[in-house]
């Protein structure tokens, strides 16, 4: 099944860390990223699994919440916990779901054939509260993901659901965004009454509305 940007996150009961998780029922009126890993036991999934970790005051303050997946069992995710507490100095604070049988990866097209036929690649979906797909990432299996940037996006998108903005190429959240072109200067005036820096009528910049 592929999935594209906008479409409805589909829905899943699996097994994970935290017991069986009903996901929209789970994730609530939150928004949710979820993201697939290759193996249990593998280098960098699990620095990346203890980074996650680490963020958790991020996603909670953003109204986030994360689950990860890989394509192992219950008994496996159990054991990795375990090192990732040892080896990255957090404990695991967040579901993983276990999916041995590979249902939630084919439901959401994690196993790239060309790549490897049986293990998921790394995926990142970032969900919100309507249950629809709102970033899609894929990297591969050697490369560690950068969730400072999944963050980043995350910021972008909650910012430019609230405004009249998009944001512009490496923005960080209180940089200057840019006035969205269908929006006409005089509604533009309604809304950023402090005025904005016009480089061409289609370039308008702004700054950060709170
Ligand atoms: C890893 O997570 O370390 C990894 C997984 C699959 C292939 C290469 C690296």
């Amino acid at each position: 099944m592929t999935i594209r940007l906008g479409d409805k996150a589909p829905d899943f009961s699996q097994e994970s860390t935290a017991g069986t998780i009903n996901f929209h029922e789970w994730s609530g009126d939150s928004w949710c990223i979820l993201f697939s890993h290759p193996k249990d036991f593998t280098p960098v999934c699990t620095t990346e699994l203890g980074f996650v970790s680490k963020l958790k005051s991020e996603f909670e303050s953003r109204n986030c919440k994360v689950i990860g997946l890989s394509v192992d069992g219950l008994s496996d995710h159990e054991g990795w916990s375990a090192d990732i507490e040892e080896t990255q100095g957090v404990a695991l604070n967040f579901p993983l779901i276990a999916d041995p049988d590979r249902t939630v990866s084919n439901l959401y097209d994690m196993i790239h054939p060309n790549a490897n036929d049986t293990l998921t690649v790394r995926s990142v979906f970032i969900i919100d509260p309507n249950k629809k797909v709102r970033l899609i990432i894929t990297y591969p299996a050697s490369t560690g993901r950068n969730f400072e940037e999944v963050l980043r996006v995350l910021d972008s998108l909650q910012l430019t659901d609230k405004h009249k903005v998009a944001t512009p190429v490496n923005w960080k959240n209180g940089d200057d965004v840019i006035i969205v072109p269908a929006l006409s200067n005089e509604d533009a005036k309604e809304r950023f009454p402090n005025g904005w820096k016009e480089l061409k009528p289609y370039l308008r910049v702004v700054a950060q509305p709170q």
